[in-house]
């Protein structure tokens, strides 16, 4: 299923003043498209395209620097985010199984999405976390969950669901 819906409602007027207050040439791209990414969470494409119409930065540069830095995403998330990593140690102790585990919670079936269709999360891989001896680990919020094992990743899923009013797919497979 498409996440079409998940699109954010991008104001003009916004992006206009961040050009004003940021610049308009080649230099500007990268704190142009923070700035949106700051604002939405993503890159909208009807925010990237005002950034060509009202700047000297073509489309090529703007989407050629949007593909080369990881930092920036091109789909829409969720309110949350769920990050597991998938450092080596991570991998090695089953971070494939969490990943599988929660969008299967989150009921994302599509290998090309990653947020629900509610939008109430994003599910995205990253590299090293930085507390290795700790894994498997994914972070809710920014919150750092150690040593799932088992039905762990989940549970804490559900917990966190319940805690911020959010539905997920699979109530009913909570703890
Ligand atoms: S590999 Fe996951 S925290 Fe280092």
């Amino acid at each position: 299923m498409s996440n079409a819906s998940l699109e954010a409602v991008v104001d003009p007027d916004h992006v206009q003043g961040w050009i004003d207050a940021i610049g308009s040439d080649a230099s500007a791209a990268v704190p142009l498209l923070q700035a949106i990414q700051t604002a939405y969470g993503y890159l909208p494409r009807k925010a990237m395209n005002l950034v060509v119409e009202r700047t000297r930065i073509n489309a090529s540069q703007l989407f050629g620097v949007a593909t080369f830095y990881a930092q920036f995403r091109l789909k829409p998330v969720g309110r949350h985010m769920i990050k597991v990593c998938h450092g080596t140690a991570c991998h090695v102790q089953g971070a494939d199984r969490l990943n599988t585990s929660l969008r299967h919670a989150l009921g994302i079936g599509d290998p090309e999405q990653d947020t629900a269709t509610n939008g109430s999360y994003t599910v995205e891989n990253v590299a090293c976390i930085g507390c290795c001896s700790l894994a498997p680990v994914m972070l809710i919020d920014g919150q750092a969950f150690p040593n799932l094992k088992g039905a762990d990743a989940q549970r804490h899923l559900h917990k966190h669901a319940r805690e911020h009013n959010e539905i997920l797919a699979l109530q009913e497979s909570a703890e």
